[in-house]
């Protein structure tokens, strides 16, 4: 880890403020929001891999493992884990970082798995190149 508790040697495929907005009724960021974050970030890597269209086809877990704030930086991480004939499986970890005193400290916030699907121009799956 480095000094601002984020994975060392790691390039977040997103970087997000979240802000007054993001927030639910209580006061954290509303998990609906963190999960767009979460489906965009394990398409990037989708993405590339499967040089064209991908669709969002299966969230095979999520856990909210610690609230996030108004006012934290979300760092969202994302790697493909398993590829099949047309389907990509994305890991995606989120820490969430914010100022405790004169420190900035980074928490492991969300941790899920996605299934992705290379497509063709019809919507029909399409096999990875
Ligand atoms: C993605 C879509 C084209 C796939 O069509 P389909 O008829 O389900 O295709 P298949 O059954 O051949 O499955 C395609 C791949 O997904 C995998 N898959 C299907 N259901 C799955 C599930 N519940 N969990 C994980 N993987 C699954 C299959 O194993 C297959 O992978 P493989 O080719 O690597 O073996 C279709 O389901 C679809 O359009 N879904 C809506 C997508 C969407 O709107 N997403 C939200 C916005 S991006």
């Amino acid at each position: 880890m480095t000094e601002t508790g984020l994975p060392d040697n790691r390039v977040p495929v997103i970087r997000i403020p979240a802000t007054p907005a993001d927030a639910n009724m209580g006061g954290s960021i509303f998990g609906g929001w963190i999960m767009s974050q979460v489906d965009i970030a394990g398409s990037i890597p989708a993405e590339i891999r499967a040089q064209g269209a991908i669709v969002t086809r299966a969230v095979d877990s999520f856990e909210f493992k610690k609230p996030v704030f108004v006012g934290d930086l979300i760092s969202c991480y994302a790697d493909i884990v398993a590829e099949g004939r047309t389907s990509i499986t994305v890991k995606v970890t989120v820490y969430a970082q914010r100022r405790n005193g004169e420190k900035i400290e980074a928490v492991e916030v969300t941790e899920a798995s996605l299934v992705y699907v290379a497509i063709d121009k019809n919507g029909r799956p399409r096999a990875l190149p």
